[in-house]
């Protein structure tokens, strides 16, 4: 794969993308006894927790990620007859300190070994990504962790994408950003970055505007793409 041109840093979303979002209700599983149950709680959760960030930044009533991440948890719970304190209090506590996927830490010690500026931007709030980028080790790899949280305002609105420039000094079309989460990619890529969309997933592309520069299923494949400005 060609690369996506010379870069001064590169920027990554969190939540899917270094984090494993799914490991909570994986985890949960074993003890719910149902894995098909517990994989349809993961998709809902996430799905509402994300449809709750982007309907507030709508309706300018913002509230931090934990609070969006809660909200999408008890829905999902309600809708799918699961709802129990303990469960609840379970799913959060691992949600707060979550894993990085094993393709993470690698990708971020080799982009700093070959001397590239990297962080995060990301819709969590500061608490929760300070509490995961310590868990998971990945602190000691980042120059920057950002939070939607100076913006007021969730990802895709482009005051979010500009924190990313304002921290690192560079234009975004001098930036990798590198997401999961197809939204993120596009919306992005029409801000200007050079976006990886890293399909983890295996989903279609979003019919929407921004084009990523690079599509990759795994992390261990983005440092190839990678060159220094
Ligand atoms: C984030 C979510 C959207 O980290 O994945 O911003």
């Amino acid at each position: 794969m060609t690369g996506i041109g010379p870069v001064q840093a590169v920027v990554f979303d969190a939540y899917g993308t270094l984090f494993d979002i799914h490991a909570p209700t994986a985890k949960a599983a074993e003890t719910m006894g149902d894995d098909a149950k517990a994989d349809a709680l993961g998709k809902l959760w996430r799905e509402k927790q994300l449809q709750y960030s982007w309907l507030r930044s709508l309706m300018g009533h913002y509230v931090d990620f934990w609070t969006v991440t809660q909200d999408g948890l008890d829905y999902a719970l309600e809708a799918l007859d699961l709802a129990d304190p303990d469960l609840r209090k379970r799913l959060l506590d691992l949600y707060f300190e979550l894993d990085a996927y094993p393709d993470a830490i690698s990708t971020l010690e080799r982009l700093k070994a070959a001397g590239m500026r990297t962080g995060i931007l990301s819709n969590g709030s500061k608490d929760m990504l300070s509490a995961a980028v310590s868990s998971s080790g990945a602190d000691a790899h980042l120059d920057a962790v950002l939070s939607v949280a100076d913006a007021h305002v969730f990802k895709p609105d482009g005051v979010v994408y500009a924190l990313a420039e304002g921290r690192f000094g560079v234009r975004a079309s001098e930036m990798a950003f590198v997401s999961c989460n197809g939204w993120d990619a596009w919306a992005s890529a029409a801000y200007g970055f050079r976006t990886v969309w890293l399909n983890r997933f295996g989903l279609p592309p979003e019919r929407l505007p921004g084009e990523p520069k690079a599509v990759i299923a795994s992390l261990d494949e983005l440092p190839a793409l990678i060159t220094s400005a």
